[in-house]
């Protein structure tokens, strides 16, 4: 099979907000005196908001509201949003923008799938808002990663087989997804190590699109 698109998941892949997540997820776990480390950190990655904040809640005895959980939901995405305010296209991670052009430069089709709400503002403030041929995120679906939808979705919106894809992500519930998807996963950074990871390298500047044409030819 030959490669026709590839999917970008955005936090931790295209730019470092995962530690503006993480800096706005311990503000309020201090607040609400929860044990939250990068550990724990490292297990929000990829899963959507409220799910984020269900984890970090099984390490308090204290038994929450919806009402509850809901605000502070939303005092943490308030607090992120702040810190996203001070993302310039300097922030997009090391490689990103050689590897779009590559993959442009060889009519392969780009997309984003991330579980992030917040994709249209963090896209507008990197400068990257038209450069993707579809946007597939937290505001379309209903399952975030692992679940597959997100990577299906941006696969129907490019018009392509998910087989003929290949994602790019940095967390476990990513590559696990772009698996269930029946795509090829180039995990990055904390996903390297990921075992069902078809590819894996510390970060961007480390990926050959030869390579990648290759290993998709390969697996098919
Ligand atoms: C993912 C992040 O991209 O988006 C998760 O890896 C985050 O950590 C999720 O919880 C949802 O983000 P947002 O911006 O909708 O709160
Ligand atoms: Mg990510």
């Amino acid at each position: 099979m030959n490669l026709s698109a590839v999917i970008f998941d955005l936090d931790g892949v295209i730019v470092s907000t995962d530690e503006y997540h993480y800096q706005a997820w311990k503000q309020i776990s201090d607040q609400e005196n929860i044990n939250f480390d990068r550990k724990i950190n490292e297990r929000l990655r990829g899963v959507s908001r409220m799910e984020s904040l269900e984890i970090i809640l099984s390490h308090s005895d204290k038994n929450y509201s919806e009402n509850e959980k809901s605000q502070l939901a939303q005092r943490k995405n308030e607090i992120y949003c702040e810190l996203l305010n001070k993302l310039s296209p300097n922030d997009i991670l090391p490689g990103v923008i050689s590897l779009l052009l590559g993959l442009i430069a060889r009519n392969i089709k780009v997309a984003i799938g991330s579980s992030s709400k917040n994709t249209p503002f963090i896209l507008d403030q990197i400068g990257l808002a038209k450069n993707f041929d579809a946007i597939a995120d937290g505001n379309s679906i209903k399952s975030s990663k692992p679940d597959p939808e997100v990577f299906l979705l941006a696969a129907k919106m490019l018009g392509v087989k998910p087989e003929e894809c290949a994602v790019i992500e940095d967390a476990k519930a990513g590559i696990d997804a772009a698996k269930t998807a029946g795509m090829m996963a180039v995990g990055v950074g904390s996903a390297a190590n990921c075992v069902n990871a078809d590819m894996k390298l510390n970060d961007l500047t480390e990926l050959d699109i030869e390579q990648l044409l290759e290993v998709t030819k390969i697996r098919s």
